[in-house]
């Protein structure tokens, strides 16, 4: 049988998600009654770029399950230095039970799970942040009841992983996704194209727009992210100047419906992407997302041990 992995938001089907998504509110609500790492059994979490959230929300989250984690910050091994990314994964599916992989470009995962036996999960690439909207998605839920049918507007860096993966999981999740950002940071046009198929099997939609405003326009949820992701501080583009315009602060989110929420993925750079009064306003629910992620991961990280275990 192929292994399952997870390093794109579309590694799952949109049945899956929900499942996922179902699982993670039961292990919120019964928080360690579920131990499938029991023995316990390892789980790798392998970091290229720094983190807080996803390593402790890994961290906790195995060790919640019954498991042993296994943090790896990669500058201080061998891990696809002097052997290919193959050959390690190969030797570390070995020893754990999953392998969990933060890096650069989506290639680097790809090589990691070939030819492993273990589940590969995308904890954060150049391209995707497929754990964050499994977070995000289990947010939505919980203030909305469901996802279906409701609108997301990304305002900001549209060409980011956050983009990306904002267009195709909510795209599967049934919702309107609106993405919005300067001229020269739109999203790949593979990834629209993917996620506006996807929208079409589940009832969602898709647009790219220039003006922040359209975006929000109604909207029931407004995220945004940094301007500046990591591996970007120094590629010479202007990060500032061609984004206030697309800035979260009250004026733009009088613009959303009245009962919106506000969403960001964290670590939030105050005063640009967004401004103190909406990052600490009502509308806010950016530490019941950030606490998700921990819900979130256990029960993906529960449902492939399963899928990959039948
Ligand atoms: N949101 C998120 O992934 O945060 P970290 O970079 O702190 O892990
Ligand atoms: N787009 C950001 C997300 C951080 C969680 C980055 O890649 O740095």
């Amino acid at each position: 049988m192929t292994t399952r992995h997870f390093l794109r938001d579309d590694d799952l089907t949109p049945q899956e998600q929900d499942d996922v998504l179902n699982l993670a509110a039961e292990m919120k609500a019964n928080r360690f009654g579920h131990t499938p790492l029991a023995g316990p059994r390892s789980v790798a979490v392998f970091f290229d770029k720094a983190s807080l959230r996803t390593r402790l929300s890994f961290e906790a989250g195995i060790a919640e399950l019954g498991g042993q984690p296994i943090i790896v910050d990669t500058q201080n091994t061998h891990f696809g230095r002097g052997e290919t990314l193959a050959d390690a994964g190969k030797v570390v599916s070995r020893y754990v039970a999953a392998m969990v992989f933060r890096t650069h470009g989506d290639e680097r995962l790809a090589e990691l799970a070939s030819g492993v036996k273990v589940p590969v999960i995308n904890a954060l690439s150049d391209g995707y942040h497929p754990c964050q909207l499994l977070a995000d998605l289990l947010t939505i839920r919980e203030r909305f009841g469901g996802t279906s049918g409701r609108t997301l507007a990304y305002v900001g860096d549209a060409a980011n992983n956050m983009a990306h993966s904002y267009l195709i999981a909510g795209a599967m999740a049934g919702m309107n996704v609106r993405v919005a950002g300067p001229s020269g940071f739109d999203p790949d046009p593979a990834v629209v194209a993917r996620a506006a198929e996807i929208a079409a099997w589940t009832g969602g939609s898709v647009e790219v727009l220039r003006d922040p405003r359209e975006a929000v326009d109604g909207a029931h949820v407004v995220a945004t992210d940094t301007w500046t992701s990591m591996g970007q501080e120094e590629d010479g583009k202007d990060r500032l100047t061609p984004f206030w315009p697309y800035q979260v602060n009250k004026e733009l989110l009088a613009a959303a419906s009245p009962d919106a929420i506000v969403l960001h993925c964290l670590p939030a750079h105050r005063g640009e992407e967004i401004t103190d009064e909406v990052f600490d306003g009502p509308q806010s629910v950016v530490f019941d997302q950030a606490e998700n992620r921990l819900h979130a991961q256990k029960a993906l990280l529960t449902w492939l041990l399963a899928v990959n275990e039948r």
